[in-house]
C-alpha cells in the first residue's frame, strides 16, 4: 500500500501535486470565481464578520499562521491565529460576528475541538477545514470545507498541510469575493496562479535529489536553525517541526527580523541555517532584508542553506547550498517552499536510522488535551 515507496511519508510527499489539485477541483469556475457552496454559512453572515480567529495545533497551526497573512491582505478583516491549546484559557473575546476557523487534518484533535466548542458557546460561527469526512470537528462546526488530500498515514503531516493552505487561500479569497473587498486584478491573477500551483509543486519534487544529498551530509549535526519572514516565517517553523519530529534534532524556526534580538548568539562555525527567501518581486523590502540577514549569519560562520526563487541572483553569492523553487505570488510561496523542508527532514531521519512513519513518542491524532 506504500505504492513502491519505502515510507508512507515519501508517498504522501509525492502525492502533493494531486492533493492540491483535488482540493481545488470544482471550487473555481471558468470565470475565475469561487464556488464554495459547501460553506453553508450564508453570505449575509460572512459580510458581517468583523474578526476572524483561527485555531489549530502543530502543522495545522502553521497553515493557520499563513492564512492570517492572506485573510488580512485580501479581505482587510482583522485575523488572529492561536494555538488551540491556549485559546480558551485566556477568555478570548468573541461574538456572533466572529468567524472561527478550526483547521485539523484528523478532525479529532481534542485541543482544537475544545477551542471550537468554546467559540460556539460564545456565539461565534465556526468553519472547519478538515481532511477526514464525518469526523468530530466538522460535525460540531457550522460549516466545513474539506481538504481532499486523501488518507494521510505518516505521523508527520505533509500533503494535509499543503491542502490546508489551499483551503485557507480559498476561504480568504471567498471572503473577499463575498464582501467585494479589493476584488481586482491582483485577486484574479492569484486565483489563476493558485489553480496552476500543482504543476509548480511537481517541479519542486523533480529537483529534490540535491536536497537529499545535502541532508545526508548533516546527519551528525545536533542543531539546525530555520529563518523566514512574512509567510516564510511559518514555513521556517514548519521546517523545524518536521526536523524535530522525524530526525529528533534540535531545530528552531525564527522570524529573521528577530535574529539580532537574541537568536544570532546561537550562530557558530558550520551551524546549518536554512533560510526561506521571499520573492524579489512582490515584497522586495523583505527580500533585501533577508539577504542582509543571510550575510550576517554567514559572516559568523553559519552554513547557509537558502531556499529562493529560481533566477534570484542576489542570494547566490551568500548561499553555501541553494535550493531553487518556482516563482509564485508572495502569499502562495509556502506551497512550494515547504516541500524541500519535508524532503530534507525525511532524508535526515532516514540517515539517522529513525523510524520515518512512526516517530517515537508521537501519535497521528492527539485525542487527549
Ligand atoms: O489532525 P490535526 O491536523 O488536528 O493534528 C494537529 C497536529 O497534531 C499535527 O499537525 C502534528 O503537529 C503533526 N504530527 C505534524 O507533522
Amino acid at each position: 500500500e506504500k505504492g513502491g515507496y519505502d515510507y508512507f511519508m515519501l508517498k504522501e510527499i509525492a502525492e502533493q501535486p494531486k492533493a492540491v489539485a483535488d482540493t481545488l477541483l470544482g471550487r473555481i469556475d471558468e470565470a475565475g470565481s469561487l464556488t464554495l457552496d459547501e460553506v453553508r454559512i450564508p453570505a449575509s453572515v460572512l459580510r458581517e464578520v468583523d474578526k476572524v480567529v483561527i485555531v489549530a495545533c502543530g502543522t495545522a497551526y502553521h497553515a493557520g499562521m499563513i492564512a492570517k497573512y492572506a485573510i488580512e491582505h485580501w479581505t482587510r478583516i482583522p485575523c488572529e491565529t492561536e494555538l488551540a491549546s491556549e485559546f480558551r484559557y485566556r477568555d478570548p473575546i468573541m461574538d456572533p460576528r466572529t468567524l472561527v476557523i478550526a483547521i485539523s487534518q484528523s478532525g479529532e484533535t481534542m485541543d482544537t475541538l475544545m477551542a471550537l466548542r468554546h467559540a460556539r458557546e460564545q456565539g461565534a460561527k465556526v468553519l472547519a477545514i478538515c481532511n477526514t469526512n464525518g469526523s468530530t470537528i466538522p460535525r460540531e462546526s457550522d460549516a466545513v470545507l474539506y481538504t481532499h488530500a486523501g488518507p494521510e498515514v505518516a505521523v508527520a503531516s505533509t500533503k494535509a498541510f499543503l491542502t490546508q493552505l489551499v483551503a485557507c487561500y480559498l476561504v480568504a479569497l471567498y471572503l473577499g469575493q463575498v464582501r467585494g473587498t479589493k476584488w481586482g486584478d491582483e485577486i484574479q491573477s492569484v486565483i489563476r496562479e493558485l489553480s496552476e500551483i500543482g504543476t509548480q509543486v511537481e517541479q519542486v519534487l523533480e529537483t529534490m535529489e540535491p536536497v537529499r544529498e545535502l541532508a545526508r551530509t548533516l546527519a551528525d549535526k545536533n542543531t539546525v536553525l530555520f529563518l523566514g519572514r512574512h509567510v516564510g516565517y511559518p514555513v521556517a517553523l514548519e521546517g523545524a517541526l518536521k526536523l524535530k519530529e522525524l530526525a529528533y534534532m534540535h531545530a528552531e524556526g525564527f522570524a529573521a527580523g528577530e535574529l539580532k534580538h537574541g537568536p544570532i548568539a546561537l550562530i557558530e562555525e558550520d551551524l546549518p541555517v536554512v533560510v526561506v527567501v521571499p520573492s524579489p518581486r512582490g515584497r522586495s523590502v523583505l527580500h533585501d532584508k533577508i539577504v542582509s540577514n543571510i550575510q550576517e549569519i554567514r559572516a559568523r560562520g553559519a552554513r547557509t542553506i537558502v531556499i529562493a526563487e529560481r533566477g534570484d541572483t542576489t542570494v547566490a553569492p551568500y548561499a553555501d547550498h541553494l535550493i531553487e523553487i518556482p516563482a509564485t505570488p508572495t502569499l502562495l510561496q509556502p506551497l512550494v517552499a515547504t516541500v524541500p523542508l519535508q524532503v530534507f527532514a525525511c532524508e535526515l531521519a532516514t540517515a539517522r536510522g529513525n523510524e520515518v512513519d512512526q516517530p517515537r513518542n508521537l501519535a497521528k491524532s492527539v485525542t487527549v488535551e
